[in-house]
């Protein structure tokens, strides 16, 4: 376990997501009025960044994209949702927002480079 500090509690307002450098990656916390998730920064769907497209609101994350929604108390999926948030365990301490990083956590996107070129040549 790597325990970081990320911010003061009080520096990141209800309902919103701000971006964080933690060593080197990037860590974006969203406070959602009762609580903190520490995610990472893109979209699991096709890689937002979620400080720019993602809105919290009532508890739940959306990105505006295509809106893709995860509650953030349960981290339950929403709606059309199809891939679940990956989440860093935060702890609060003396005011301070703490988060822990083992590694840093990344989605698997689905690449057409994996497409096999041969089977659509026709020979
Ligand atoms: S990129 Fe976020 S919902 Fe599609």
């Amino acid at each position: 376990m790597t325990w970081k500090k990320i911010c003061d509690v009080g520096d990141l307002a209800v309902n919103t997501a701000k971006l964080f450098d933690v060593e080197g990656v990037n860590v974006l916390v969203t406070n959602y009025g009762s609580g903190f998730r520490a995610i990472p920064p893109v979209c699991p769907h096709m890689e937002e960044p979620l400080d720019e497209s993602g809105i919290v609101a009532n508890c739940v994350l959306t990105c505006s994209k295509h809106l893709w929604a995860w509650d953030l108390r349960t981290l339950g999926m929403l709606g059309e949702t199809e891939k679940p948030l990956k989440v860093y365990e935060t702890r609060q301490e003396d005011g301070a927002l703490f988060v822990n990083m083992v590694e840093e956590l990344v989605y698997d996107f689905e690449s057409e480079d994996e497409f096999d070129d041969d089977f659509f040549s026709q020979s």
